[in-house]
């Protein structure tokens, strides 16, 4: 169940994606970005990202799953990866949540094995005192307590990714 009200409200999340996407106008300025969002769970971030950076981009996609509920069981599989030559691309990846970091190292380093011109790493939260890997982020909209969220991309059991806001998630107990 979702409890309490919601630890960002729609309000704040916009607030911060506006603050992230200028900072990154900024920093490509001059630059052709190749903006990549991490699927699933960063669907919503990054849409509302990419409408408010402005540069000129191109757009793909990286859908990575890792299984299980609630936990990271650190085996990650890519069921789409990014299309064609990268190696004159600067590439910012596009991420809801860091976690234990398994997940993004991961990827960050298939994504390195192919050689862009830079790579930098956006995301929206980072529950940063559950970090077993280390994965340097670029950009960070906020830092999270350990507990488990929902809303705004991120999903229970694949469910409540389309709430506008971010809520803490608890199993019921009985
Ligand atoms: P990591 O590999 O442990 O960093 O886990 C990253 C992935 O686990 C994220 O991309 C999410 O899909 C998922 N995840 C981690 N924490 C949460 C959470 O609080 N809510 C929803 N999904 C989460
Ligand atoms: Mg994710």
């Amino acid at each position: 169940m979702i409890t309490g009200k919601p630890l960002f409200s729609t309000e704040r999340i916009q607030a911060k994606v506006k603050e992230l996407a200028a900072r990154i106008s900024e920093d490509y300025s001059g630059k052709e970005l190749l903006a990549v969002g991490i699927l699933k769970g960063a669907f919503m971030f990054f849409s509302d990202i990419v409408r408010s950076i402005e540069i000129p981009m191109t757009l793909d996609f990286i859908i990575a799953s890792s299984y299980v509920k609630t936990e990271t069981s650190g085996e990650i599989k890519i069921h789409y990866d990014i299309k064609g030559d990268i190696s004159d691309k600067h590439v910012l990846l596009i991420e809801d949540i860091v976690d234990t970091g398994v997940t993004l190292n991961h990827i960050r380093e298939r994504v390195l094995s192919r050689t862009p011109l830079s790579l930098k790493i956006c995301t929206f939260l980072d529950k940063k005192e559950r970090r077993l890997v280390d994965v340097p982020l670029d950009y960070a909209g906020f830092i999270i307590p350990n507990e488990f969220v929902v809303g705004y991309g991120l999903d229970y059991d694949n469910k409540f990714r389309n709430l506008p806001y971010i809520s803490i998630f608890k199993k019921k107990m009985y």
